[in-house]
């Protein structure tokens, strides 16, 4: 599947690797936030899940992702509050959007509010992005300052256990 407007914010490589990762993170059945998503998931394409809700600020891309079993639009950095039930998920992911986030440590608690015991955020990032949106101290990091960066936001969140699992692409985290 290709929307007409589809742009993709990581190279092939780093799509592979990342739903390699998801495929072995994600439990079978899950239940799946993406967090900050687009007309794509990278979720492993041989591979079905309970629900996928999407989130992100466009909602002509969400609206192709065929992955999505719902979707809403919601702006983060003016409301981090996440217009969804406590422990619905198994999971959420967040690929290539930390970047953005004014408000990352309220954002994370919501991720963690949302999930159920024992469920796990992904958090991925790249060297891309856009310089005139990401917040001022991710332009001044290099790849492994972003890295403590994240793990930071999660851990002020309440999330422990945290691991990076591949550097080239960034850093995932698990509780
Ligand atoms: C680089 S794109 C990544 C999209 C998708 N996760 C992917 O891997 O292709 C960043 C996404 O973050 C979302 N985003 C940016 N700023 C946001 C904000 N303030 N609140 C909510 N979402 C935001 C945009 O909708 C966009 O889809």
């Amino acid at each position: 599947m290709c929307w007409r407007g589809a742009v993709t914010h990581i190279d092939d490589d780093a799509i592979a690797a990342l739903s390699r990762s998801y495929a072995s993170i994600l439990p079978g059945d899950a239940a799946i936030l993406d967090l900050m998503s687009s007309w794509v998931s990278h979720l492993p394409n041989d591979r079905t899940f309970a629900e996928v809700v999407g989130h992100g600020m466009n909602a002509e891309e969400l609206a192709a992702n065929p992955r999505l079993s719902e979707w809403f639009v919601q702006d983060l950095n003016s409301d981090p509050v996440l217009p969804l039930l406590s422990a619905k998920f198994d999971a959420v992911l967040c690929c290539v959007g930390v970047q953005y986030l004014q408000q990352p440590v309220a954002v994370f608690c919501e991720a963690r509010r949302v999930l159920r015991p024992g469920g796990l955020v992904a958090v991925s990032f790249s060297n891309r992005c856009f310089s005139t949106k990401a917040v001022a101290v991710w332009q001044a990091l290099n790849a492994e300052g972003q890295a403590a960066l994240v793990r930071l936001y999660l851990e002020r969140a309440g999330f422990n256990a945290i691991d990076i699992l591949f550097c080239a692409m960034g850093t995932m985290a698990i509780r």
